[in-house]
């Protein structure tokens, strides 16, 4: 999602330096161009080589480096970032940067810099919690700089405690945060996601082949466009998206309560979950042993949770799913029409592409006007993008009057 933006990478002389060089091969699989910078304390750690090698540019190291053309690195850089992340942050360049002192080509780069910032320290962990750091890093943030805390565990000086630069993906996720606009600030979103699991006995239960990854990816893109989230998911894969708070389930009666208790506080409801229609009447104490001939098992209808939070929706927008083998756009009408939500995002799993624990989905929107909306084959976070801004238009409709 980071297609075609300008990012200027920092680099500063600790030993975390060459993972920076790890950043920009993720900067760049999301389709960012990248331009480094580095101190010359940086370049003892890691060579510009290295930086040259991953970005396909010149890495810029001198202030008074001589293009030929007049232009100068320090506002060139300026004007071609539209986000600058020192990674890792020395104490020393977190120093000069609260300082304003501008001694070399990065610090002056800074100074001429109107982008966002985004500063990632890393050091021993004395250093870290030491007030003149402490100090400088609040100055920083006081600037509007985003400062993304340390992580805890083992340090390259051989100590453990908190310094350690926050993993590669944390980076980027932040980096993708600060360059999306945030359009849905102040809305509160509850996702659902992931399949449900019925138990019938300690070791066994009915389930579905779904993986999670639209509820996630929907989860995800509400974060980085402001929203405050919440994920009710069932049990599923995935890594929890980062500065969204989840809460997992694993039934569909727990994934009820879940929904019920943070329904109040949505502003936007997304049901995404693949709930099992039916549970087992009874879950056996013990693993149930194997006998001859057919095993019987009564099944009773889980609830509704979609058409029972719209009976008291109030001003809440609503977006559910239907995903279908057959009769796609009838099917869905009649789910839209029969539940009651705003919206209803059909997918056909037959189609390729658009079926259980793919990356990519073709979904059609349907609403309660009676408007289909097909869209083609897109990435999941694609995908989330268009359903948010379908919600993101109901509310400015709805604002407008
Ligand atoms: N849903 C729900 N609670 C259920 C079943 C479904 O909240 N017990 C929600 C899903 O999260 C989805 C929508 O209802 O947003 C449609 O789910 P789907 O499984 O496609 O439809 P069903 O109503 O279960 O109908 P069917 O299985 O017959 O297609």
């Amino acid at each position: 999602m980071l297609k075609g933006r300008r990012i200027v990478l920092g680099v500063t002389g600790g030993i975390a330096a060459y993972k920076a060089a790890e950043l920009v091969r993720e900067l760049i699989r999301r389709g960012a161009e990248v331009r480094v910078v580095m101190t010359a304390h940086a370049c003892e750690f890691v060579t510009p080589l290295t930086f040259e090698t991953l970005s396909g540019h010149r890495v810029a190291t001198d202030l008074f480096y001589r293009t030929g053309d007049y232009t100068m690195d320090h506002i060139s850089l300026a004007e071609f970032a539209e986000l600058v992340v020192i990674t890792p942050a020395t104490a020393n360049v977190i120093g000069k940067l609260a300082a304003g002192i501008a001694d070399d080509l990065l610090t002056t780069a800074l100074l001429a810099m109107p982008a966002p910032v985004l500063i990632c320290p890393a050091m021993n962990s004395h250093m870290y919690a030491h007030p003149a750091v402490q100090a400088n890093l609040a100055r920083l943030a006081s600037f509007g700089y985003t400062i993304l805390a340390p992580g805890t565990g083992e340090l390259a000086c051989r100590t453990t405690g908190q310094g350690r630069l926050p993993e590669i993906h944390e980076i980027a996720e932040e980096i993708e945060s600060l360059l999306t606009v945030k359009d849905l600030t102040g809305e509160r979103i509850l996702v659902t996601a992931g399949p449900t699991r019925e138990p019938f006995d300690p070791v066994r239960y009915i389930s579905n082949h779904s993986s999670g990854k639209m509820g996630y990816a929907l989860a995800l893109m509400a974060k980085r466009r402001g929203a405050e989230v919440t994920l009710v998911s069932g049990p599923t894969a995935l890594p929890a998206p980062q500065g969204v708070q989840v809460v997992q389930v694993q039934t569909a009666l727990e994934m009820r309560a879940a929904v019920q208790d943070h329904f109040k506080k949505a502003t936007v409801v997304i049901k995404a979950a693949a709930v099992a229609d039916y549970r087992p009447v009874d879950c056996a104490r013990q693993k149930m042993k194997k006998k001859d001939g057919a095993l019987q098992m009564e099944l009773v209808c889980n609830p509704d949770i979609l058409a029972e939070i719209c009976k008291n929706k109030g001003k809440r927008i609503v977006v559910g799913f239907a995903m279908e083998s057959e009769d796609l756009l009838a099917n869905a009408q009649k789910k839209l029409l029969a539940k009651g939500m705003d919206f209803i995002v059909a997918n056909d799993l037959t189609e390729p592409g658009a079926g259980f624990n793919t990356d990519t989905n073709i979904i059609r929107i349907l609403d309660r006007q009676g408007g289909t909306e097909s869209f083609p084959l897109m990435d999941k976070l694609e995908v989330a993008g268009v359903i948010l801004d379908r919600v993101n238009k109901m509310r400015t409709q709805e604002k407008r009057g």
